[in-house]
């Protein structure tokens, strides 16, 4: 392992209880391709090979995904792999796997387990990036729709449809962004402990962590994502992830 790696510590949050994918499982326990969607998420952070250290927010009381991460643990010895429960929000999912962390990194990835087919090469873009000098990275791709901003309709117009278009984007600048997102570990920790007190409403706001480096001032550089990334959210995305697992292993289709 090299000394780069060494100090990389990597959060996995999967605390999230998957209302919208509506499978009556914490959306990280949801089956993908025969494993859960968090043993495919720990796969690609694994074969990265940039973590030293991993730490999983899984549901409060949860021990199925506790299962899967020491099954993990003990096929690779040469991760230090550990859980907490997580919280009532990412923000507080994210804070409680920062803790669980401990002291020893330097530079922090933080993913989410529903971007469970995130390609390896994401996570090492993300930690070479943080290893020459940024303080914060995030994975990112071209945004290919046309992008509108709504407003609401008023008075006749309102019998035709309830919203209108206000204005189109320039969609030559826009982004959307991925996991895993990489800090540097200090401002990480300060940027979480400037969250404490926050009312929950107000913590769902935060979807994610480069947000909170914007707003201290902080520079997130870009670095290419992947489609592969996609983020399981639906079932229709559930069905996408399927589809692209079952092109992975063209052989297996054929037998
Ligand atoms: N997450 C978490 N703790 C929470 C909420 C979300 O660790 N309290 C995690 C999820 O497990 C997921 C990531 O944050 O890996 C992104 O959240 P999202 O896709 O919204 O997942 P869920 O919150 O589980 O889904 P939903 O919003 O449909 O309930
Ligand atoms: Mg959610």
């Amino acid at each position: 392992m090299s000394t780069a790696q060494a100090s990389v510590g990597v959060i996995v949050v999967a605390a999230g209880s998957g209302t919208r994918l509506g499978y009556g499982l914490p959306k990280a326990q949801v089956p993908l391709a025969g494993e859960t969607i968090l043993a495919h998420a720990l796969r690609g952070v694994v074969e990265s090979g940039v973590a030293a250290r991993i730490c999983v927010a899984v549901p409060a009381g949860d021990t199925a995904l506790r299962q899967v991460c020491a099954g993990f643990a003990a096929q690779h010895p040469e991760v230090d792999i550990s859980t907490v429960d997580g919280g009532a929000s990412r923000a507080a999912s994210v804070a409680a796997a920062l803790r669980g962390l401990g002291e020893g990194a330097t530079r922090v990835l933080v993913h989410d387990a529903a971007r469970a087919l995130t390609p390896p090469e994401v996570f090492q873009r993300v930690a070479d990036a943080l290893a020459a000098g940024a303080r914060a990275v995030v994975p990112a791709v071209a945004v290919v729709d046309t992008i509108k901003t709504a407003t609401p309709s008023t008075g006749a117009e309102a019998d035709i449809a309830p919203e209108k278009v206000a204005a189109t984007v320039d969609r030559v600048q826009l982004r959307a962004v991925q996991t895993p997102q990489g800090f540097d570990a200090a401002a990480l920790a300060q940027a979480h402990q400037s969250l404490a007190g926050l009312a929950p409403a107000e913590a769902d706001g935060i979807t994610d962590e480069a947000l909170l480096m914007e707003r201290s001032g902080i520079d997130v550089m870009l670095v290419p994502g992947s489609a592969q990334a996609l983020k399981i959210t639906t079932q229709l995305d559930l069905a996408v992830a399927e589809a692209l697992l079952a092109a992975r292993q063209p052989n297996t289709m054929e037998g």
